[in-house]
């Protein structure tokens, strides 16, 4: 098998590009990415020397580099995003590009080349926030922030290249991932940083907003079995099975960093903020998946692996230092 993973030098990616090369002792990994401010060669630095593991630095968007990238590759994970909501809502620009233009041309790449399967990352956010039961997969999707509506677009544009070309997609919508290498924008990383540094929490609004969280590794074992064995033309929704108010994590990281809770600080919250993801996994659970990480001591050894990589954490905030002072200006 030879993969090709798009995104594998962010955070998600490169765990992916870990537990492949460990899981699968015959495959070959072939990582297309920009390095965008949220991915780096230093999240791969150990398999970088890997004979099996190949790094191409590229940007979806970019018609003969998707093409180049497709060449010889027998499956494709896309996970190639900008990823994050805030920024998507100081500007929808970079998110309709990548997440949108740039899995258009990963899915036209593909099925030029004629390559095998592909499975689509998408996320739990493409349904929206939700009021009643968990999502199931044939719920509609009514994504509410740019970067959730480009998701979703990208999300039935992958599904369309199953019914209209007969291309062996497969779609995860997996929720809030965490754990190590996580770009210290999201929540429990920054969170971490800032505490580590002594200065206040930024909590949007009351901070009662509820998240499910995944640990990636768990998410890891979900995207390997979704490549081996999820069946074409379906979605399979990845579920932590752990919905907690984000108060509840915060208090959380600073029970761990030993840190006092007066570092919280409720500011203003997010416009479109969605209140809460919940998503059913009866599907994927049937496939014999379910998450294995206890989220108590999942997010309490991620707080210390981000605590014991403080030079990371520091140059990965230094490349974001723009969106920082504009987004949490007054925050
Ligand atoms: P990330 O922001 O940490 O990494 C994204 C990677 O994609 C980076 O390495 C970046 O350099 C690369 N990239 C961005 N634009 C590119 C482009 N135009 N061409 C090539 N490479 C480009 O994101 P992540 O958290 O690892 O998320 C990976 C995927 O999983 C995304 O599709 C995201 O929507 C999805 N997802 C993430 C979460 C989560 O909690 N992190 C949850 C659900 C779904
Ligand atoms: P985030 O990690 O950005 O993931 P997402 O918005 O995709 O779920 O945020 C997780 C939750 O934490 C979300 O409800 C927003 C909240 N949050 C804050 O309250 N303050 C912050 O500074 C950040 C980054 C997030």
């Amino acid at each position: 098998m030879h993969l090709l993973i798009t995104g594998g030098a962010g955070f998600i990616g490169c765990n992916f590009v870990r537990h492949v090369l460990a899981e699968r002792e015959d495959w070959r990994v072939r990582v297309l990415d920009k390095l965008t401010y949220a991915g780096s060669l230093d999240n791969l630095a150990d398999v970088m020397d890997d004979p099996r593991f190949e790094f191409m630095h590229g940007d979806i968007c970019d018609r003969e580099m998707a093409e180049a990238a497709m060449d010889g590759v027998d499956a494709v994970v896309h996970l190639a995003a900008e990823s994050h909501v805030d920024r998507s809502i100081i500007s929808a620009e970079a998110a309709v590009q990548t997440n949108f233009v740039g899995s258009f041309r990963i899915f036209e790449a593909a099925r030029a080349a004629g390559t095998g399967r592909v499975l689509h990352v998408s996320t739990d956010e493409v349904y929206g926030a939700c009021f009643g039961d968990p999502f199931e997969e044939d719920d509609p999707l009514t994504p509410r922030n740019p970067y959730s509506a480009t998701k979703a677009g990208a999300d039935r544009l992958a599904h369309s290249y199953y019914i209209t070309y007969d291309m062996p997609v497969v779609i995860a919508r997996p929720s809030n991932n965490y754990g190590p290498w996580q770009y210290p924008e999201k929540l429990i990383p920054f969170f971490t940083w800032r505490a580590l540094n002594d200065e206040h929490l930024p909590v949007y609004g009351d901070g009662m907003q509820i998240r499910d969280w995944l640990h990636v590794e768990d998410h890891c074992r979900a995207l390997l079995l979704l490549l081996e064995e999820g069946e074409a033309g379906e979605a399979y929704n990845v579920h932590g099975d752990n919905e907690r108010p984000n108060m509840e994590t915060i208090r959380l990281i600073l029970d761990e960093l030993g840190k006092p809770e007066s570092l919280i600080r409720h500011v203003e919250d997010r416009p479109g903020h969605d209140v809460r993801y919940a998503m059913d996994a009866t599907k994927i659970r049937a496939l014999g998946w379910e998450p294995q990480i206890e989220w108590e001591q999942g997010i309490r050894k991620s707080v210390r692996w981000f605590a014991e990589h403080v030079d990371w954490m520091r140059s990965s905030v230094a490349r974001g230092k723009a969106y920082f002072d504009e987004w949490y200006a007054g925050r």
